[in-house]
């Protein structure tokens, strides 16, 4: 039933999953108790994440709590062929193909959401836009869902505002767990490993310039700074921005910061953070990459249509030579750097992402089902007692 590149890459595959597994101790654990207590069972669950081993073992965790998984994934450069393979031939459901045209990527999503699920596990938001626009017949089924990140969340607070989300979501993103360690640690990291293994040059020294300084951004210059850049942070929020500042880096405008920088990171959810006014002021050579989940925070599709070449430089890496004689480069295409660079976050920071994931998913299943109804669910906040004067 799978639709991969090539079955034949699974062992390549299930070595990456051996790792993580090993590297993965609450998802371990999670794995031991389901296979005594099976949760989901009897319940369907479409899946869309980036499908690398992280999520291939998160599958497999879901799979062993009694669900029938369906897996895709959530971007088409994240894909890693020789995991969707392993996930395959660990008799998991996989639709998922490397370098997916739009075409190709859209039909995965409606290949896991054409088996009508009972819980919808997304990343970005895509899976639950399109079922809400071509499988509104199937939403009855539908128990709920869960959201794993910033992006996701954004989308789901537009429908929730306007009343059009249709089944609960869990906004895994907005627990603690996730957002002060995925978001800030993990893409911190992740980040740099995938920079560094598209360009082999060295950060020390050079001018980085990293478009939000919310939960991600606040991770990638703190590592930007640990690696020796003079680093300048660009943020809209004038909160953040006097954070930045008192965190040490220089805040300014991307137009100020155009001129100076010699790599460029966007990282903020919104679109249009570098445009072509901004290509206009930078150096020759520099150097951008995005990693927010979608590709329009650096206008990639303004320096196809008007470079006056573009030639790879170097394996993930575009030259776009424009007009004015200099060149851009451009890491994955714009897509999130960390997962189509490299292999995304590191295997202990997942190990809590997916935890809470799969907390959230029980919220859906069984008879102790606690969340009900037509909106978006953050996930709960401890609180110590407050203090009392006397
Ligand atoms: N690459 C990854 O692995 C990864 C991991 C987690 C989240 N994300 C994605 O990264 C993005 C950011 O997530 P976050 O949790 O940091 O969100 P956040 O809301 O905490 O921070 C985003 C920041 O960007 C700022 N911003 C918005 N538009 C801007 C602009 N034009 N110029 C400068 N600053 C601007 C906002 O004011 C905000 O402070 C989202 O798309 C999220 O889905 C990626």
């Amino acid at each position: 039933m799978s639709e991969i590149r090539n079955k034949d890459l699974w062992q390549s595959g299930q070595l990456k999953i051996d790792w993580v597994r090993a590297h993965m101790p609450l998802l371990n654990g999670l794995e031991q108790d389901f296979s005594k207590t099976k949760p989901f069972s009897g319940l369907k669950i479409a899946l869309s994440v980036h499908m690398e081993a992280k999520t291939a073992y998160l599958c497999q965790v879901l799979a062993a709590g009694g669900a029938q998984m369906y897996a895709t994934g959530c971007n088409p450069l994240s894909t890693q062929d020789d995991v969707a393979a392993a996930l395959d031939h660990s008799g998991i459901n996989v639709f998922a193909l490397h370098a997916a045209t739009p075409q190709e990527y859209e039909h995965c999503l409606e290949k896991v959401l054409e088996i009508g699920p009972n819980i919808i596990i997304d990343d970005g938001g895509d899976l639950v836009n399109l079922m809400l626009t071509k499988f509104r017949k199937l939403i009855p089924g539908v128990i709920g869902g869960c959201e794993e990140t910033t992006t996701g969340i954004m989308r789901l607070q537009r429908l929730n505002d306007t009343k059009d989300l249709p089944f609960p979501m869990v906004l895994v993103n907005d627990a603690k767990c996730k957002h002060f360690f995925d978001n800030r640690y993990g893409t911190g990291q992740s980040v740099w490993n995938g920079i560094n293994r598209a360009t082999n040059l060295i950060v020390a020294g050079k001018t980085v310039v990293v478009a939000g300084y919310g939960w991600c951004g606040k991770g990638v210059s703190m590592r930007a700074k640990g690696l020796g850049a003079k680093v300048i942070v660009t943020e809209v929020d004038p909160v953040k921005a006097i954070e930045a500042v008192m965190d040490g880096f220089q805040v300014m405008t991307m137009e100020q910061a155009a001129p100076l920088g010699d790599l460029f990171v966007t990282v903020t959810g919104c679109d249009d953070v570098i445009t072509e006014k901004h290509f206009a002021l930078m150096k020759d050579g520099a150097i951008l990459c995005n990693a927010g989940h979608f590709d329009c925070e650096v206008d990639v599709a303004w320096l196809e249509a008007s470079a006056v070449s573009k030639v790879p430089a170097r394996e993930n890496i575009k030259a776009y030579k424009l007009a004015s004689g200099k060149t851009l480069y451009v890491i994955a295409e714009g897509r999130l750097v960390n997962l189509a660079a490299g292999d995304g976050h590191p295997a202990e920071i997942m190990d809590l992402s997916f935890a809470v994931q799969i907390m959230s998913a029980l919220c859906h299943s069984g008879p102790q089902c606690q969340i009900s109804g037509r909106q978006s669910y953050r996930n709960p906040r401890p609180r110590g007692h407050a203090a009392e004067c006397s």
